[in-house]
């Protein structure tokens, strides 16, 4: 069953306010590390699977890409992309991930930002993504780290002592892939856990090669503006890969 947490009315405004703020982990952390694995974008036809607010689908055009389709879920996201946006060369899709038809139609570029940990099967999407490859065309995508999307109960991964000093990152059920649900501004936020071997071997086994693999932390003057951000260099938020169809 798909979960649309981005249409709930106090998770949109409460996630929106902070993607607004400008100063996010996916600002300084997250996007540079998935743009620095594009290959380039010149003439490309582009897939963008879990669009959000379009800004990636936006850099894409202003970075030469020909077309983009963007698509998403939500349409509270979908809206705010077509109003914030808007590109001639983009065409927003409100629709799932997983049944999104794309008739007749191959990419060179497919993209997906912090989408996947919402995905149920992977390793279905996985092939979805072949098949609308062009040969030699990049998959890059990011997703939450397995390292923080393994632990059941997700409060409070950090264990501090007596002063709320972090002390270290707990990680627990690891090997146990599957369901995990927990509060992200609401309760009930639906997301997957594989681990890094999962993610990187379904896409091996199905015939991609895999290229590159960044955890990243931030860019220089990102933890300055976002001090929490120093948490990255002691456990990642994220995982960025790049496969290619050869
Ligand atoms: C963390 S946001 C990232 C948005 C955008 N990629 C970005 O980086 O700004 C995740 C997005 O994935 C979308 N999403 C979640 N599950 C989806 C699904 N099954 N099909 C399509 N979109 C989905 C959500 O609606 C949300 O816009």
């Amino acid at each position: 069953m798909k979960q649309n947490i981005y249409d709930n009315p106090i998770f949109f405004e409460q996630y929106t306010a902070l993607r607004d703020s400008g100063i996010t982990a996916n600002d300084f952390v997250e996007q540079p590390a998935l743009k620095s694995l594009i290959s380039s974008l010149e003439g490309k036809m582009v897939l963008d699977l879990g669009c959000g607010a379009g800004s990636f689908a936006k850099y894409c055009v202003e970075n030469g890409a020909s077309k983009v389709i963007a698509v998403d879920i939500s349409k509270n996201m979908i809206e705010k992309a077509r109003k914030e946006n808007q590109h001639e060369s983009i065409n927003y899709l409100c629709s799932p991930i997983e049944e999104v038809e794309l008739h007749n139609q191959s990419f060179d570029v497919i993209v997906s930002s912090l989408a996947i940990h919402y995905i149920e099967d992977y390793p279905k999407l996985i092939d979805r993504v072949i098949s609308l490859l062009t040969e030699n065309g990049e998959f890059v995508f990011s997703t939450e780290h397995p390292m923080v999307t393994a632990r059941k109960e997700e409060i409070s991964n950090w264990v501090k002592d007596s002063e709320g000093n972090k002390l270290h990152w707990a990680l627990d059920h690891y090997q146990e892939e599957g369901k995990r649900e927990g509060y992200w501004y609401i309760d009930g936020v639906v997301k997957y856990h594989r681990t890094i071997s999962t993610l990187v071997n379904t896409l091996i086994e199905k015939g991609l090669v895999v290229e590159r693999i960044i955890e990243p932390i931030s860019i220089p003057g990102g933890v300055e503006l976002r001090p929490k951000l120093i948490n990255e260099e002691r456990r990642p938020s994220f995982i960025v890969i790049k496969a290619k169809k050869n």
